[in-house]
């Protein structure tokens, strides 16, 4: 097991659009999903895409119960159709201590390819389709901050900085 060092805000590589995964080392990515599974359970996470840990691919994890059966592992992923709006609070492990209401999709359909190199198709909604929309932003380059209004942004961003400097 190895935890990994999660790259916070305003590292560049969270800015940075991430590369598709091509030619699959099926083992060395089994390895590299089962070390951002573990970083992100030991930092009470529900989800980890790949430019956290400083890696510029396409590749997220994310579990919404924590149950081992409910891991899914995103590669290459795609949002193909979105429904509904929701409002739900949202943290991110690259901006430790801020937290904000954001505004999404309810329900999501996604298209990946899978551990074993299978393309899957997912229905998801409620949190599981929240969590999907967070991670397919990180491999875009965007942050949760990025879908606030530039007032409650500045806000954030701003107690962000101040933490740990009482
Ligand atoms: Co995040």
């Amino acid at each position: 097991m190895s935890i990994l060092k999660i790259v916070k805000y305003p590292d560049k590589v969270l800015k940075c659009k991430a590369i598709a995964l091509e030619d699959i080392d099926a083992s060395l990515i089994k390895v590299l999903a089962k070390d951002m599974f573990d970083t992100m359970y030991l930092n009470d996470g529900v989800g980890l895409a790949a430019n956290q840990i400083g890696i510029s691919k396409q590749i997220a994890v994310m579990n919404p119960t924590g149950s081992k059966q409910d891991e899914i592992v995103l590669i290459n992923p795609e949002i193909t159709k979105k429904r509904g709006m929701s409002k739900m609070e949202e943290g991110c492990l690259s901006l430790p201590g801020i937290s904000s209401e954001v505004k999404r999709a309810n329900e999501v359909e996604v298209k990946f390819m899978d551990l074993e190199g299978n393309y899957k198709h997912l229905k998801l909604k409620g949190l599981p389709a929240r969590i999907v929309q967070h991670e397919l932003d990180h491999l875009n380059g965007f942050l949760f901050v990025d879908r606030l209004n530039f007032l409650k942004r500045k806000t954030l961003l701003k107690k962000f900085g101040k933490r740990g400097k009482a």
